[in-house]
């Protein structure tokens, strides 16, 4: 456990701390059971075990578990989501997903919390055993939790901004817009939604807008919860936060990065990472590298990898390129690569399966990062200083895209609706070579920066992550 770096000087303050820490040391976390959603959820019990709380891991058995071996500091509490095949939860669309993810969890996760409180020692009478942390999409852990009485905080683990934009979706959509925003109006800018125009909107080819409004209606709520933490900081959202948290009317706080506040680091990864990439990486000159990955969710079809790959050969530029199994539609690797690509690149590129993301971002030899925007990854880059080639492809990655070329202007934005290999190739010499990208490389550098000094002492994360650990003292 990691010793407390600001002892309080007032014993009056530090008995009161003292009782109430009798009352609820116990947290028990509900991830939703995808690699952006879990690392920054096993993060958050990461940084609360140093703080003195006992972490509990609930999550279903089928989809993504974690594996305990990692995480020899947590307890887990798995369960069976109900129902006899779970591959049919991915069978429809996004919607279809999380509302059978979250009703098929509904009872085991309540039988399996009711189960822990049991066991728990020292129950009595009017204390609260524990408290329960839920991703706002696994939103069943706030009907779990109530049923039980227990208190709920959400972890949204996706930006303020693209929440903002999301609720906006139902006011769109009763202004008469339907699916697809006409080609036209792309460019125009979202009445009250500034800086995001209709082709940063959080909307997806793969679902409607009649769908994404019920979904958000789902997800984006508090329902009875006590407080929202985030996986953000304060002042790199401080428009959006100010106008949630006027909608919400509970405590925020904002505790991101979390991967940077979990120290040691925390092993999140779901794939085998390829840590060979590294010692190539340490042969690479300084900032000459461009590393390219889409996380852990996205497809792309043969001919978008066939105008990638062609992109980045003629650039000339060095690349590190993480394409995971299955992510080209119709194969099972890179099998659609163009004749003679990879003998053509040689030693000048290397491509992985899974990479250590977040060791690449912090290596020397790392100039760009080709994204598709996640918010972890754009974290990530943030935090590392390292600048952004923006590709996104659905939901929040489209405002986060927004913010990283427009707001914070620490990237570029592909300018084609289509991947297309000239404008790859341009894009990648505009910030990888020309003067422009060494502007865009000294504003990611402040902006690092920026990000270290709020998690020291002081800083907003760092106060933020303090006033939680509080906050959930006094439940
Ligand atoms: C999903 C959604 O797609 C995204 O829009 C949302 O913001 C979060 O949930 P994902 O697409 O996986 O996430 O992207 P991202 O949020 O960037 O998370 C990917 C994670 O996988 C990152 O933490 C990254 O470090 C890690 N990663 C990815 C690796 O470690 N190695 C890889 O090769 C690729």
């Amino acid at each position: 456990m990691m010793e407390n770096p600001n002892p309080n000087p007032n014993p009056n303050q530090n008995q009161n701390q003292a009782r109430r820490r009798l009352v609820c040391r116990s947290v028990v976390l509900v991830p939703c059971p995808f690699q952006g959603h879990v690392s920054p959820m096993l993060e958050l019990g990461s940084v609360l075990h140093s703080k003195g709380f006992s972490i509990t891991i609930a999550h279903c058995e089928e989809i993504n578990p974690p594996n305990p071996s990692n995480h020899p500091d947590f307890a887990f509490l798995p369960f069976r989501l109900s129902g006899d095949d779970h591959q049919d939860i991915f069978s429809g669309g996004v919607e279809a997903l999380f509302t059978s993810l979250n009703a098929r969890s509904e009872s085991p996760l309540k039988e399996c919390l009711a189960h822990h409180l049991k066991m728990m020692p020292d129950q009595k009478e009017g204390r609260i055993s524990c408290i329960v942390v839920y991703d706002a999409l696994m939103y069943t852990g706030e009907a779990a939790a109530t049923q039980l009485k227990l208190p709920s905080l959400i972890l949204r683990t996706s930006d303020a901004s693209a929440l903002l934009a999301y609720g906006a979706m139902a006011r769109l959509q009763a202004a008469g817009y339907s699916d697809n925003f006409p080609d036209s109006k792309l460019r125009d800018p979202v009445p009250q939604l500034h800086p995001l125009r209709f082709k940063d909107l959080p909307t997806s080819k793969h679902q409607t807008l009649e769908s994404l409004v019920r979904m958000v209606s789902l997800v984006c709520i508090k329902r009875t919860s006590s407080a929202i933490i985030w996986n953000t900081l304060d002042w790199l959202e401080q428009p959006a936060m100010a106008k949630l948290q006027q909608q919400d009317q509970i405590p925020f706080f904002s505790v991101g990065p979390l991967f940077k506040l979990a120290v040691p680091r925390c092993p999140t990864n779901l794939m085998e990472e390829d840590a060979g990439c590294i010692s190539w990486l340490d042969k690479q000159n300084p900032q000459s590298v461009l590393y390219i990955s889409f996380g852990s969710l996205d497809f792309i079809d043969e001919r978008e990898l066939a105008e990638m790959a062609t992109g980045l050969a003629n650039s000339g530029q060095p690349f590190l390129w993480a394409i995971r199994p299955g992510s080209v539609l119709g194969s099972q690797w890179i099998e659609p690569l163009p004749p003679g690509f990879v003998e053509e690149i040689g030693e000048r590129g290397r491509i992985v399966k899974w990479a250590p993301q977040r060791e690449v971002l912090a290596h020397s030899a790392i100039g760009g990062f080709w994204s598709h925007c996640g918010w972890n990854s754009t974290l990530e880059s943030i935090s590392e200083g390292v600048p952004l080639m923006c590709s996104p492809r659905f939901g929040d990655q489209k405002v986060s895209a927004r913010y990283i070329s427009y707001v914070w202007k620490v990237g570029l934005e592909l300018e084609t609706e289509v991947m297309d290999r000239k404008e790859i190739e341009r894009v990648i010499r505009r910030l990888m070579v020309d003067k422009e990208g060494k502007e865009i490389r000294e504003r990611a550098a402040a902006l690092k920066e920026k990000v270290e000094l709020s998690i020291k002492a002081g800083g907003s994360s760092y106060n933020a992550l303090n006033a939680l650990t509080e906050f959930i003292l006094s439940l």
